[in-house]
């Protein structure tokens, strides 16, 4: 395991276990938008990350959900979401996770996703596979989607926007085993990773949303494209992911609804 990697789980779990243990208690939630949240605890998870991999990539850059970027020195940049599925955190649903990605000249070579409840940490190094908890995953072997698990989540702006993917859930909902909405787009790419979806979709995510999951769920053998099956990058922000079987179903599916 890589130097980089060693640093990187240790921030993942060392900001993961601040949010387990800060869980209970009273928390400050500001509004981004209306329902938008971000607590305070999203602010502290991000400072211990950025300070932790600061002082030891003095010359790397960053990308971090809450606060500016910061262009490094060097070929390599970390970019963070410090708590995935702030709206469960806020009201004290105990799903989210710290998201942590090191690029290095534009290619993503490292993805940790920690969940401090259930102390799952995904990891995947290009080229290595991907990992749950030291072992080896993959995608599920499903062939169809009418025999699919998926995963979905809903955007920000869905009170303003018309394209809110309410017609796209209805499409799949009636069509496959069922849909969840976890509220961690992080631990969604990391389930299909670990074979527990079979697919994902969403609209309008971040790239510190995609950027540890994405390169997990390809070193896990499934596939990550926008909405079209076009290749995605890190703005890119329709993300269709899911095990490459079903793949075509679900892009002629999503044709259907409004895009
Ligand atoms: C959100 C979560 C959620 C997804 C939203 C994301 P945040 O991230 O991943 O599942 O539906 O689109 O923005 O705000 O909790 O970091
Ligand atoms: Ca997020
Ligand atoms: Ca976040």
């Amino acid at each position: 395991m890589s130097a980089y990697s060693r640093i990187a789980i240790l921030t993942a779990k060392k900001a993961g276990l601040l949010l387990r243990r800060k869980l209970a208690q009273k928390r400050k939630v500001t509004y981004k938008g209306a329902v938008n949240l971000v607590t305070e605890m999203d602010w502290a998870s991000e400072k211990v990350i950025v300070s932790t991999l600061s002082r030891h990539f003095p010359n790397h850059g960053f990308l971090a959900e809450e606060k500016a970027a910061r262009q490094g020195v060097s070929p390599f940049r970390w970019i963070i979401d410090p708590l995935d599925g702030t709206t469960n955190y806020a009201h004290g649903f105990p799903i989210f996770c710290v998201s942590i990605a090191l690029e290095k000249e534009k290619e993503l070579i490292l993805g940790v996703v920690y969940d401090p409840m259930r102390q799952e940490l995904f990891l995947a190094e290009k080229g290595k596979g991907a990992q749950l908890n030291g072992r080896k995953i993959h995608v599920s072997s499903t062939r169809k989607l009418s025999r699919s698990l998926l995963a979905t989540g809903f955007p920000y702006d869905l009170r303003e926007s018309p394209v809110n993917n309410f017609d796209h859930f209805k499409n799949f909902g009636l069509r496959v085993h069922a849909v969840r909405r976890t509220g961690s787009a992080a631990l969604d790419l990391c389930y299909v990773a670990a074979g527990r979806f079979d697919g994902f979709w969403e609209m309008r995510l971040g790239p510190w949303d995609l950027a540890a999951g994405s390169l997990i769920l390809r070193e896990a053998g499934g596939k990550i494209t926008d909405f079209s099956g076009e290749n995605l990058g890190l703005d890119g922000r329709y993300v269709l992911a899911n095990n490459g079987k079903i793949h075509q179903e679900m892009i002629v599916l999503l044709k259907k609804g409004r895009i």
